[in-house]
């Protein structure tokens, strides 16, 4: 039988495969700095996993680890540091942030040429217009490599949540590739309706199994960005995954979908920005 199920973990392995491959052989490694700020469990978890998958590819990785109450300076002079690292070709800022720090007043100090998760205006703004920046952010890139045997040109897509992070460059991606984009979000009015539509749906507002089958249409492909934890402590999506399975044609699993391709598409990123400066067109 046909399986309707992506499964991310195979081809985010594939990724790193192959990108553990180019590296062997190189006399410099491509070099990415992941930053930290407090003590958020569920981001040290994500970013021990960066710095653990880079460093199995081959790639030389380090964590700076910044207290909750780290000040704008001590900021602001670790990614100065970093933007100044020759041996760093890409530098993550892990968000959300402590709330006395402002997302946007670091994203941008972080070099376009080194911001390996395409956060900052110019990576933004090369998206929206549809050009090619230096990186476009690893999650809805990794979604749209899901989405590669897909034709997607004149396909209803729907996005539940309107992140910079997710929501929005997932948008302009599908955008880009002619697809008819709504964005959904807490104030949408009719939402049922609204997915009812779609032929691809992805979901990322972090609300535990909220799509059921009556929120979908007959046939469509889930890709489901939610990681969030039951009381049994198992790991489940924005999607009731056995709930919708009957009426999907493909859907994405929570764990083993999205995550492994986040994290190799951030590998990926790392490596293209290393060739980029190697090459010195910046
Ligand atoms: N927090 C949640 N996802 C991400 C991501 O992809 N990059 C960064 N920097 N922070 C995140």
């Amino acid at each position: 039988m046909e399986t309707k199920i992506i499964n991310g973990s195979e081809i985010a392995k594939k990724i790193t495969e192959n990108l553990k491959k180019q590296v062997e052989n190189l006399d410099v490694k491509p070099g990415l700095a992941v930053i930290i700020i407090g003590n958020d469990e569920a981001s040290r978890i994500y970013v021990k996993n960066k710095v653990k998958t880079a460093r199995e590819i081959g790639f030389y990785s380090v964590l700076k680890e910044l207290p909750s109450d780290c000040t704008k300076e001590m900021l602001f002079s670790v990614i100065e540091e970093l933007n100044n690292d020759k041996n760093i070709n890409g530098i993550l800022l892990q968000l959300p942030l402590p709330k006395h720090l402002k997302k946007e007043d670091f994203l941008d100090k972080i070099l376009p040429y080194k911001d390996v998760d395409g956060f900052n205006s110019y990576n933004t703004g090369k998206l929206a217009r549809g050009e090619k920046g230096y990186a476009i952010p690893c999650t809805p890139k990794g979604i749209m490599k899901l989405l590669e045997n897909i034709e997607i040109e004149g396909k209803n897509a729907v996005i539940l949540g309107r992140s910079n992070i997710v929501g929005k460059p997932a948008a302009l991606m599908l955008l880009n590739r002619n697809a008819t984009v709504t964005i959904a979000h807490s104030k949408t009015k009719d939402l049922e309706k609204i997915t009812q539509n779609a032929d691809i749906l992805i979901c990322a507002i972090g609300k535990k199994e909220f799509v059921k089958k009556e929120m979908i249409k007959q046939g469509a492909i889930i890709i489901d960005v939610g990681i969030n934890r039951k009381s049994d402590g198992k790991l489940t999506g924005d999607v009731d995954f056995n709930d919708v399975m009957e009426k999907v044609s493909l859907i994405t699993p929570v764990p083993k979908g999205v995550g492994p391709m986040t994290i190799a598409c951030l590998m990926e990123n790392t490596y293209e920005l290393y060739l980029a400066q190697k090459r010195g067109i910046l």
